[in-house]
């Protein structure tokens, strides 16, 4: 187990800035997930932490020693890139073993370790094939097992998921995280996948346009979107955002209605302005119409999930989303008053567009 600290790292390629002051702390033993959208410098990061590409500032420190300086493999790091990167002209044990036999490791050991992860990873049965003659997802394996036989007390990977199918990937993922708990090594997990995110992380770092946006667990990051970019990315269906403004007296006022805010924690209750209000479809409740505190909503559609169902409703000049029953979406009358949990609800400032 190591911790990681990574300090005010920038980077830009031919003056695009793509990472731009990156810092964080992980702590030994941490599982970190890196979240974000496509081309926001997840994978920049990535190789900046594990030496593989410069950085114009800042460090990477490795248990309290600084490896800014160093070759990748003075790093202790394993890596598992988003391309398996297998050698095809080997088996899959000499896959395994190669990195090791380089490294000098005596071959007792190398013969230990190969069967302990083939074990681990259930691809005993493949050892003697190639990889042409495996599946994506016997692939990844052979991919994530080559890291770990290295037996790094950090692992970083790179949406090693993303080739795989629904099924597998889900399967995977619950294997990927039953391992850091026997392994117990620092792992840090680049995806823009959020149900990886949400299930796998201690915590997750939300990254945008090279900032980290917010850095706490899942369920913080869920309950209390830090930014109006967190919220809109995080959660399915996405959180719904109303415009309007804060009367800095308990009310928000969204054209000619306004709801109460007193419930909601603000930092500053006197706050006024203009503000985005946010809401997820869990903390609304269908209530009679001109019920007290409710405001007027029309059906538009709904959509039955199995478990459950969602009511999409126009409300307040938006489509907003509101999680039923599935009794409840099938007798859903056309016309309804919508109640908001404030307490459970997210205000955003318009111009900073940061929580309030
Ligand atoms: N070698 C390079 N030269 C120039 N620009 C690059 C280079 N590598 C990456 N970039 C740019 O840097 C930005 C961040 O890239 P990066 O690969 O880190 O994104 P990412 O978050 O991993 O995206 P994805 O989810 O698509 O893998 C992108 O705008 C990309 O186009
Ligand atoms: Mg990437």
């Amino acid at each position: 187990m190591s911790s990681v600290s990574i300090r005010k790292i920038r980077k830009s390629f031919a003056g695009l800035t793509v990472l731009d002051s990156v810092d964080m702390e992980i702590a030994p033993g941490e599982f970190i997930v890196i979240l974000g959208p496509s081309g926001c410098g997840k994978s920049t990061l990535l190789n900046v932490i594990a030496g593989l590409d410069d950085c114009e500032s800042g460090q990477i420190v490795i248990d309290a020693v600084d490896v800014s300086g160093l070759e990748p493999s003075q790093r202790g790091l394993a890596m598992v890139f988003q391309s398996y990167a297998l050698f095809p002209a080997m088996t899959v044990r000499r896959n395994l073993s190669f990195g090791m036999e380089v490294a000098g490791t005596p071959k007792p050991t190398i013969v230990q370790k190969v069967d302990w992860v083939a074990k681990l990873l259930q691809i005993e049965a493949l050892l003697d094939r190639k990889p042409g003659q495996l599946s994506g997802g016997q692939r990844q394996r052979v991919a994530i097992g080559r890291a770990l036989v290295r037996s790094s007390s950090i692992c970083l990977f790179d949406e090693p998921l993303s080739n795989l199918d629904a099924k597998l990937r889900a399967e995977t993922r619950v294997e990927l995280k039953q391992l850091h708990e026997t392994l117990k090594s620092t792992m840090i997990y680049v995806t823009h996948d959020q149900i990886e995110a949400m299930t796998m992380a201690d915590r997750v770092a939300v990254m945008h346009k090279g900032r980290v946006e917010q850095f706490a667990p899942p369920q913080s990051i869920y309950e209390k979107p830090a930014s109006l970019f967190v919220a809109g990315f995080v959660g399915s269906p996405a959180m719904n955002l109303l415009e309007g403004s804060l009367d800095g007296a308990g009310r928000f006022l969204v054209g000619q209605r306004s709801i109460g805010s007193s419930a909601y924690p603000f930092e500053d209750p006197s706050t006024a302005g203009e503000a985005v209000l946010g809401i997820r479809c869990e903390d609304i409740d269908v209530v009679e119409p001109g019920s007290p505190d409710s405001i007027p909503a029309k059906l538009a559609f709904t959509e039955l999930l199995g478990a459950d169902a969602l009511g999409w409703f126009d409300c307040l000049g938006k489509r907003m989303s509101v999680r039923l029953g599935v009794d409840a979406a099938r007798s859903m009358r056309k016309e309804v008053g919508l109640r908001f949990d404030m307490a459970k609800a997210s205000f955003f400032s318009a111009s900073t567009e940061r929580r309030l």
